[in-house]
């Protein structure tokens, strides 16, 4: 299926393609790493060529556009009527430090506060997931629809884990036992832009975190709305990419699984 999309969709395909042959060029490959606040949250010389690249490119086609990046930050207080490009140029750095090929780039186009086009690029399987508000998702041009799984004993669900694990926030160690005590096999892949577009295309019916950045999430969350998927925080309220916990599922498993979200909490927390 062909679908017509907008200068900024376009660019961001663009964008995220090109970065990505940067990461498939470097994986594997020796390069420095050295690590940001928190223990094993890494960075690579990749991160930042990847970054660089995107930033430069972006700027080349629309030079009053605003960035939040995740390596070099927010761009300025943005303009109210600008576009916020939200970046993460290499998602799932740990992996890719260690030589694991799951990892991606994540690009969104936002306007007050609203995403407009979200594009994920999973460089070593040369997968694209675009979404554009509105026109529906997409990988490699063929169309997306989350999965119609309604039972959550058969459900195969992601998650992820923060790196201030060691103060487990949210009690989400007890909350991921509890899950996979129920015989719900859940995976950890280390890329949350990835997570999202697998409950996209239906790889998944689920994905809870906590304590994930705005770029991390920005274009999976559109590129999962658009596929028929729901977004909410854990206690189901409306969700933003600025929010402290996300809840992503097929829309049929999503309260299942956010009463077993709370009900952990719920339980953790009046034991304190
Ligand atoms: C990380 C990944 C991972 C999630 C972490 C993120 P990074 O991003 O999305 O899946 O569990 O919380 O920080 O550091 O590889 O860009
Ligand atoms: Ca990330
Ligand atoms: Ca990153």
């Amino acid at each position: 299926m062909k679908t017509d999309f907008s200068e900024l969709t376009a660019c961001a395909i663009e964008a995220a393609t090109k970065a990505g042959e940067i990461l498939r060029a470097g994986f594997g490959t020796h390069f420095r790493i050295s690590s940001k606040e928190g223990r094993n949250n890494l960075v690579t010389e990749y991160d930042t060529k990847s970054e660089n690249f995107i930033l430069d490119f972006i700027k080349s086609k629309f030079p009053h556009h605003f960035f939040l990046a995740e390596e070099s930050g927010e761009s300025g207080t943005v303009a109210s009527d600008e576009v916020q490009w939200v970046i993460d140029p290499l998602d799932g750095t740990v992996n890719f430090a260690h030589g694991i090929p799951i990892f991606s780039v994540s690009i969104a186009a936002t306007l007050h506060g609203e995403t407009l086009c979200g594009v994920v690029y999973q460089p070593i399987l040369d997968e694209l997931f675009v979404a554009e508000k509105g026109k529906g998702s997409f990988m490699n041009g063929k169309p997306l629809h989350v999965s119609s799984s309604h039972d959550i004993t058969s459900s195969f669900l992601v998650t992820g884990f923060p790196y201030n694990i060691d103060s487990n926030p949210h009690y989400c160690l007890e909350t991921f036992v509890d899950i996979v005590k129920q015989g719900i096999p859940v995976r950890r892949l280390g890329s949350a832009a990835m997570d999202l577009c697998y409950v996209a295309c239906g790889r998944f019916d689920g994905f809870f975190e906590i304590n994930l950045h705005p770029w991390d999430v920005a274009a999976g969350v559109l590129i999962l709305s658009e596929a028929g998927g729901k977004i909410t925080q854990y206690d189901q309220s409306d969700y933003s990419i600025f929010d402290h916990t996300i809840l992503a599922t097929n829309g049929l498993l999503h309260s299942p699984i956010a009463e077993i979200l709370l009900a952990n909490y719920r339980k953790f927390q009046s034991k304190k």
